[in-house]
Protein backbone atom coordinates (compact mmCIF):
# COMPACT_ATOMS: atom_id res chain seq x y z
CA UNK A 1 0.00 0.00 0.00
CA UNK A 2 1.09 3.31 -0.77
CA UNK A 3 2.59 5.47 2.01
CA UNK A 4 -0.21 8.70 1.70
CA UNK A 5 -3.02 5.88 1.39
CA UNK A 6 -1.70 4.49 4.77
CA UNK A 7 -1.59 7.94 6.35
CA UNK A 8 -5.23 8.82 4.98
CA UNK A 9 -6.37 5.51 6.51
CA UNK A 10 -4.66 6.57 9.87
CA UNK A 11 -6.32 10.32 9.94
CA UNK A 12 -10.01 8.23 9.36
CA UNK A 13 -9.41 5.89 11.81
CA UNK A 14 -8.09 9.01 14.86
CA UNK A 15 -11.69 11.00 13.38
CA UNK A 16 -13.63 8.05 13.89
CA UNK A 17 -12.44 7.22 16.85
CA UNK A 18 -12.69 10.39 18.25
CA UNK A 19 -16.19 11.25 17.26
CA UNK A 20 -17.49 7.90 18.59
CA UNK A 21 -16.10 8.73 21.87
CA UNK A 22 -17.70 12.29 21.56
CA UNK A 23 -21.00 10.93 20.88
CA UNK A 24 -21.08 8.63 23.96
CA UNK A 25 -19.74 11.54 26.43
CA UNK A 26 -22.55 13.72 25.33
CA UNK A 27 -25.23 11.02 24.72
CA UNK A 28 -28.29 12.76 26.98
CA UNK A 29 -26.98 16.31 26.45
CA UNK A 30 -23.83 17.74 27.94
CA UNK A 31 -24.53 17.73 31.66
CA UNK A 32 -26.21 20.17 33.64
CA UNK A 33 -24.78 21.96 36.03
CA UNK A 34 -25.61 21.64 39.62
CA UNK A 35 -28.95 23.66 40.44
CA UNK A 36 -29.20 24.42 37.26
CA UNK A 37 -32.77 26.06 37.46
CA UNK A 38 -32.57 27.78 41.23
CA UNK A 39 -29.57 29.31 40.30
CA UNK A 40 -31.95 31.89 38.53
CA UNK A 41 -35.31 31.14 39.55
CA UNK A 42 -36.13 31.11 43.04
CA UNK A 43 -40.17 30.43 42.26
CA UNK A 44 -40.84 27.23 40.27
CA UNK A 45 -44.34 28.32 40.25
CA UNK A 46 -43.67 31.43 37.83
CA UNK A 47 -41.70 29.25 35.26
CA UNK A 48 -44.38 26.17 35.46
CA UNK A 49 -45.25 26.40 31.79
CA UNK A 50 -49.31 26.68 31.37
CA UNK A 51 -50.67 24.29 30.94
CA UNK A 52 -49.32 21.80 32.87
CA UNK A 53 -50.08 18.79 34.81
CA UNK A 54 -50.88 19.75 38.68
CA UNK A 55 -48.18 19.26 40.74
CA UNK A 56 -46.30 20.31 43.61
CA UNK A 57 -45.19 23.81 42.70
CA UNK A 58 -41.99 24.06 44.25
CA UNK A 59 -41.00 20.70 43.03
CA UNK A 60 -37.25 20.71 41.11
CA UNK A 61 -38.67 20.76 37.40
CA UNK A 62 -35.53 18.54 36.71
CA UNK A 63 -36.50 16.11 39.76
CA UNK A 64 -39.51 14.79 37.42
CA UNK A 65 -37.90 15.66 33.60
CA UNK A 66 -34.80 13.68 33.90
CA UNK A 67 -33.86 12.64 30.50
CA UNK A 68 -33.11 9.19 29.96
CA UNK A 69 -29.69 8.41 30.47
CA UNK A 70 -28.36 7.66 27.40
CA UNK A 71 -31.03 9.35 25.49
CA UNK A 72 -30.39 12.35 23.41
CA UNK A 73 -34.09 12.88 21.87
CA UNK A 74 -35.09 15.95 22.50
CA UNK A 75 -37.92 16.34 25.14
CA UNK A 76 -40.97 18.71 25.41
CA UNK A 77 -39.54 19.81 28.16
CA UNK A 78 -35.74 20.07 26.95
CA UNK A 79 -37.13 21.71 23.47
CA UNK A 80 -39.37 24.28 26.09
CA UNK A 81 -36.09 25.22 28.16
CA UNK A 82 -33.71 25.93 25.58
CA UNK A 83 -36.86 28.21 23.25
CA UNK A 84 -37.40 30.10 26.68
CA UNK A 85 -33.92 31.03 26.91
CA UNK A 86 -32.58 31.02 23.17
CA UNK A 87 -34.69 34.20 22.50
CA UNK A 88 -38.15 34.06 23.55
CA UNK A 89 -37.93 35.32 26.51
CA UNK A 90 -34.11 35.87 27.50
CA UNK A 91 -30.95 34.80 25.82
CA UNK A 92 -28.04 32.89 27.86
CA UNK A 93 -25.03 31.25 26.30
CA UNK A 94 -24.77 27.26 26.93
CA UNK A 95 -23.15 27.13 29.80
CA UNK A 96 -25.61 28.97 31.88
CA UNK A 97 -27.19 25.27 32.17
CA UNK A 98 -24.67 23.10 30.96
CA UNK A 99 -21.54 22.20 31.74
CA UNK A 100 -18.74 22.33 29.36
C1 LIG B 1 -28.55 32.20 34.00
C2 LIG B 1 -29.91 32.34 34.51
C3 LIG B 1 -30.95 31.28 34.16
C4 LIG B 1 -30.86 29.91 34.31
C5 LIG B 1 -29.68 29.08 34.78
C6 LIG B 1 -32.18 29.38 33.97
N1 LIG B 1 -33.02 30.41 33.58
FE1 LIG B 1 -34.95 30.23 32.97
N2 LIG B 1 -35.03 32.23 32.54
C7 LIG B 1 -34.02 33.14 32.84
C8 LIG B 1 -34.46 34.48 32.44
C9 LIG B 1 -33.65 35.78 32.60
C10 LIG B 1 -35.76 34.33 31.89
C11 LIG B 1 -36.67 35.44 31.30
C12 LIG B 1 -37.32 36.23 32.38
C13 LIG B 1 -38.33 35.40 33.13
O1 LIG B 1 -39.32 34.97 32.52
O2 LIG B 1 -38.11 35.14 34.33
C14 LIG B 1 -36.10 32.91 31.98
C15 LIG B 1 -37.30 32.35 31.58
C16 LIG B 1 -37.67 31.02 31.78
C17 LIG B 1 -38.94 30.44 31.39
C18 LIG B 1 -40.07 31.19 30.71
C19 LIG B 1 -40.97 31.75 31.75
C20 LIG B 1 -42.14 32.48 31.14
O3 LIG B 1 -42.30 33.66 31.47
O4 LIG B 1 -42.85 31.85 30.34
C21 LIG B 1 -38.92 29.11 31.75
C22 LIG B 1 -40.01 28.08 31.56
C23 LIG B 1 -37.64 28.87 32.38
N3 LIG B 1 -36.90 30.05 32.38
C24 LIG B 1 -37.24 27.65 32.90
C25 LIG B 1 -35.96 27.34 33.33
C26 LIG B 1 -35.52 26.02 33.70
C27 LIG B 1 -36.42 24.79 33.72
C28 LIG B 1 -34.19 26.12 34.01
C29 LIG B 1 -33.24 25.00 34.42
C30 LIG B 1 -33.08 23.92 33.45
C31 LIG B 1 -33.79 27.51 33.83
N4 LIG B 1 -34.90 28.22 33.42
C32 LIG B 1 -32.53 28.03 34.05
C33 LIG B 1 -32.81 32.85 33.40
C34 LIG B 1 -32.30 31.58 33.69
C1 LIG C 1 -44.09 16.25 39.97
C2 LIG C 1 -43.57 16.09 38.63
C3 LIG C 1 -43.33 17.33 37.76
C4 LIG C 1 -42.68 18.50 38.13
C5 LIG C 1 -42.09 18.90 39.46
C6 LIG C 1 -42.65 19.31 36.91
N1 LIG C 1 -43.24 18.66 35.87
FE1 LIG C 1 -43.41 19.34 33.93
N2 LIG C 1 -44.54 17.68 33.45
C7 LIG C 1 -44.83 16.63 34.31
C8 LIG C 1 -45.70 15.69 33.61
C9 LIG C 1 -46.25 14.38 34.19
C10 LIG C 1 -45.91 16.21 32.31
C11 LIG C 1 -46.78 15.62 31.17
C12 LIG C 1 -46.04 14.56 30.45
C13 LIG C 1 -44.96 15.13 29.62
O1 LIG C 1 -45.25 15.87 28.64
O2 LIG C 1 -43.77 14.89 29.93
C14 LIG C 1 -45.15 17.46 32.23
C15 LIG C 1 -45.05 18.27 31.10
C16 LIG C 1 -44.24 19.40 30.98
C17 LIG C 1 -44.00 20.14 29.76
C18 LIG C 1 -44.59 19.82 28.40
C19 LIG C 1 -45.93 20.49 28.27
C20 LIG C 1 -46.48 20.24 26.90
O3 LIG C 1 -47.26 19.28 26.75
O4 LIG C 1 -46.12 20.98 25.98
C21 LIG C 1 -43.14 21.17 30.06
C22 LIG C 1 -42.60 22.21 29.10
C23 LIG C 1 -42.86 21.08 31.49
N3 LIG C 1 -43.53 20.00 32.01
C24 LIG C 1 -42.07 21.97 32.17
C25 LIG C 1 -41.87 21.93 33.55
C26 LIG C 1 -41.12 22.96 34.30
C27 LIG C 1 -40.47 24.20 33.69
C28 LIG C 1 -41.11 22.55 35.60
C29 LIG C 1 -40.49 23.27 36.81
C30 LIG C 1 -40.96 24.63 37.06
C31 LIG C 1 -41.85 21.30 35.69
N4 LIG C 1 -42.29 20.97 34.42
C32 LIG C 1 -42.06 20.56 36.85
C33 LIG C 1 -44.40 16.49 35.61
C34 LIG C 1 -43.71 17.43 36.35
C1 LIG D 1 -31.77 27.35 30.55
C2 LIG D 1 -30.93 26.19 30.60
C3 LIG D 1 -30.33 25.66 29.30
C4 LIG D 1 -29.62 26.36 28.35
C5 LIG D 1 -29.25 27.85 28.32
C6 LIG D 1 -29.24 25.38 27.34
N1 LIG D 1 -29.73 24.14 27.69
FE1 LIG D 1 -29.44 22.38 26.65
N2 LIG D 1 -30.63 21.39 28.00
C7 LIG D 1 -31.19 21.95 29.13
C8 LIG D 1 -31.99 20.94 29.81
C9 LIG D 1 -32.77 21.15 31.10
C10 LIG D 1 -31.88 19.76 29.05
C11 LIG D 1 -32.49 18.38 29.38
C12 LIG D 1 -31.34 17.58 29.96
C13 LIG D 1 -31.68 16.50 30.94
O1 LIG D 1 -32.82 16.40 31.38
O2 LIG D 1 -30.74 15.72 31.29
C14 LIG D 1 -31.01 20.05 27.92
C15 LIG D 1 -30.66 19.14 26.92
C16 LIG D 1 -29.78 19.41 25.89
C17 LIG D 1 -29.38 18.45 24.87
C18 LIG D 1 -29.86 17.00 24.77
C19 LIG D 1 -30.97 16.92 23.76
C20 LIG D 1 -32.24 17.60 24.23
O3 LIG D 1 -32.67 18.57 23.60
O4 LIG D 1 -32.80 17.18 25.26
C21 LIG D 1 -28.51 19.10 24.04
C22 LIG D 1 -27.81 18.53 22.81
C23 LIG D 1 -28.38 20.47 24.52
N3 LIG D 1 -29.16 20.62 25.65
C24 LIG D 1 -27.60 21.45 23.92
C25 LIG D 1 -27.61 22.80 24.28
C26 LIG D 1 -26.90 23.85 23.53
C27 LIG D 1 -26.02 23.60 22.31
C28 LIG D 1 -27.17 25.04 24.17
C29 LIG D 1 -26.73 26.45 23.77
C30 LIG D 1 -27.11 26.89 22.44
C31 LIG D 1 -28.04 24.73 25.30
N4 LIG D 1 -28.28 23.37 25.32
C32 LIG D 1 -28.51 25.68 26.20
C33 LIG D 1 -31.04 23.25 29.56
C34 LIG D 1 -30.41 24.28 28.87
Amino acid sequence: MKTWKKAVLCVCAVVFAVATVTVIVNAGGPPLKEKTCSACHSDYAKILPKPHPDVDKSAPCLSCHAQKPGSDEPTKFSTGVHKAHQGEKTKLECNACHAL
